[in-house]
């Protein structure tokens, strides 16, 4: 219970007393996650930060305009919004997708039409000049990229989207920002307060002794951790690239800055925060400094500070992260379900690439099998493809289980989706090989992966009806999982690797950009007129399984999807037991036509079973059932007879 003495001082800042009730409601059932966190990282220092944290939290509660208080009520009364089979997920760049903010704006029919009702719009908020790593090295919180519009912009954006159900979704940077950030030039020009919101060290003692145990992120454009940075007479702590500043988190200035931060952002509309490299925010000699402890009492303080003023606002780690460490970010003991709402499943997106170049779901099975039950409140990220490389994340002992040999399959997956292993139907491009750890992370696009590009320059219509098929089972997958599936802009209409990033001057060095290409719009238009194309095969594939998902109360996150054994190593059963009944998915990742002993399906159920991809009923009261290439199920239980 709040101490009666702040209720009455913290009383005294409403003139409302509905407000201040709301508030000290709030306070009261948030307030004691918040305090337990802040002392297990900040300690005797808690105590001075609340004192000038809460009236940062009572700000953003006081300025948050009516139309989003009004979002907080609704998402009070349904706090597992982000969990419904009616969520689907769109990841697009502003400039890319429409150009300006303004412009996106005048996609919200696209959107809808999709049924899209999450936008994750890639950083937008103002960057250094010249390179930024795609926006990730951000100058200014509070300023949107000039050439994408203003915050005004931003806010008339959100309120549009929340018109048409549709949440905005923003990265939120929080291991780094830009050198040119205000805080880092002070920092520089040697304030001692900012130098404190930095790791600066004079000399390489410490960064040689941290060095020991951390990874390299970018061994190919930023080898190392540190930076010599001359006007700061300092190694600078740089994770990512040079110019990318990681921020010192154990400082308590820093965590309230992200408070303001949040909330003013909350405040402009947005509704879902990334938090970009979440992992990476706690700095521990003799660890690779990720997944610390600390991390997780963060992220569960800075929620608290969102449920406080903003309950309407998710948070989605982005941890790419082994299985074991992820579901500390959801939330495990104490803190389960109180960290983040939703995180990425990087594993599922890896293991979906790995079973379609090998044909073969067991590795997948055992991978699936390790991850323990989420927290019943959160939801899963499900993408297939994203703005990011693809690091083969199969763990040794997964691989071992199914009798693969780890590094032997990684070494695999790198040659096959370069293209480079006899037979391989991929065009992808190696990012970052990494000579000490012999890792080859791969770019490229969806349909490119999948084999359309290859297919379509050799005229071969059956490798490109096999890439289409490719592609919608990797979408029926992900769409079936339960969770957030995020559609990556383009792979809706199956677009191909672009190559003109090469002689961009400022993307050519990162051919992440390959993946990352501007909207075609007379694609969009022709999947109307041409519905024989690749393009308009899988448009309409994916709006197929969309309206299917939306149908299907089974795909609620809350429940887990439960990897089977499978008679056939060719096939993957995915099984939801969900209060409606069960759900069973069946995905055939191979160009085989499989007979499947129907007993496996029949099992799980029953004699009578009904596709939602199809609408049909068919009985499994029969020895097989036939499987065409790529074919995918969504099986529940009915009464019907055929
Ligand atoms: C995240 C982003 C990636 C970026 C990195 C550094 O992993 O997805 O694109 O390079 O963070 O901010």
């Amino acid at each position: 219970m709040l101490n009666s003495e702040l209720a009455a001082r913290l009383r005294l800042a409403f003139d409302d007393d509905r407000d201040a009730e709301t508030f000290l409601l709030r306070l009261d059932r948030y307030g004691p996650e918040l305090v337990d966190s802040l002392r297990a990282v900040f300690g005797d220092r808690t105590d001075d930060l609340l004192d000038t944290l809460i009236p940062v939290v009572l700000h953003a509660f006081h300025t948050r305009p009516a139309d989003l208080k009004r979002l907080d009520e609704a998402r009070l009364l349904r706090p597992d919004w982000l969990q419904g089979p009616d969520v689907v997920g769109y990841v697009a760049y502003t400039d890319r997708f429409a150009g300006t903010l303004k412009g996106v704006g005048q996609h919200l029919d696209y959107l809808e039409d999709l049924g899209i009702t999450y936008l994750h719009l890639m950083p937008l908020l103002k960057p250094r000049e010249g390179e930024n790593d795609g926006g990730y090295a951000v100058a200014d919180y509070r300023a949107v990229r000039d050439d994408l519009g203003t915050m005004d912009d931003l806010s008339a954006l959100a309120r549009d989207l929340r018109a048409r159900g549709i949440s905005l979704v923003l990265d939120l940077v929080l291991n780094h920002v830009a050198q040119e950030h205000e805080w880092a030039v002070k920092a520089r020009a040697g304030d001692p307060v900012y130098r404190d919101y930095f790791y600066l060290y004079p000399d390489r003692t410490q960064p040689d002794a941290f060095e020991k145990t951390l990874p390299e992120v970018f061994p190919e454009f930023a080898p190392g951790n540190f930076t010599w940075n001359e006007p700061a007479k300092a190694w600078v702590w740089t994770t990512f690239n040079t110019y990318q500043w990681d921020l010192n988190w154990s400082s308590p200035a820093v965590f309230q800055e992200f408070v303001d931060i949040i909330l003013h952002l909350a405040n402009r509309g947005v509704e879902v925060f990334r938090l970009d490299a979440i992992a990476f925010i706690w700095k521990r000699l003799g660890t690779d400094s990720q997944n610390q402890p600390e991390v997780h009492h963060l992220t569960r303080a800075l929620r608290a500070c969102a449920r406080i003023a903003a309950p309407g606002v998710a948070f989605k780690a982005e941890a790419i992260v082994a299985p074991a460490d992820l579901m500390a970010y959801l939330g495990t003991g104490d803190h389960h379900g109180k960290v983040s709402d939703m995180a990425y499943h990087n594993s599922l997106m890896v293991q979906i690439w790995s079973s379609l170049a090998s044909r073969d779901v067991r590795l997948m099975t055992a991978a699936l099998r390790a991850f323990p039950p989420k927290p019943t409140n959160t939801t899963w990220g499900m993408y297939v493809r994203c703005h990011d490389d693809i690091g083969w994340a199969i763990s040794d002992a997964d691989a071992e289980q199914v009798g693969r040999d780890g590094p032997g399959h990684r070494h695999f997956l790198s040659d096959f989706y370069s293209g480079e292993h006899p037979g391989s139907f991929a065009r992808g491009l190696v990012f970052q090989y990494n000579p000490d750890t012999g890792d080859r992370r791969i770019s490229g696009s969806g349909a490119s992966l999948a084999g359309l590009e290859a297919a379509l320059d050799a005229g071969n219509h059956t490798w490109s009806e096999h890439a289409v098929r490719r592609i919608l089972l990797s979408h029926a997958v992900i769409l079936g999982f339960g969770g957030v599936p995020l559609l990556y802009m383009g792979d809706e209409l199956a677009m191909l690797n672009d190559y003109s990033y090469e002689t961009t001057p400022e993307h050519a060095a990162d051919n992440r950009w390959v993946h990352r290409p501007r909207m075609d719009w007379a694609r969009a238009d022709s999947v109307k007129s041409d519905p024989s194309s690749a393009a308009a095969q899988v448009n309409a594939g994916l709006r197929r399984l969309i309206d299917a998902r939306k149908n299907l109360p089974h795909l609620h996150a809350s429940v887990e999807s439960e990897a089977l054994d499978s008679p056939d190593p060719c096939v993957l059963l995915l099984r939801r037991d969900h209060p409606s009944g069960r759900f069973l998915g069946v995905y055939n990742f191979s160009e085989y036509r499989i007979q499947l002993p129907a007993y496996a399906l029949r099992n799980e159920v029953g004699e009578f079973a009904l596709d939602h991809l199809t609408g049909s009923g068919f009985s499994l009261y029969r020895p097989t059932i036939t499987l065409e290439p790529f074919r995918a199920l969504w099986l529940t239980p009915t009464q019907m007879t055929i």
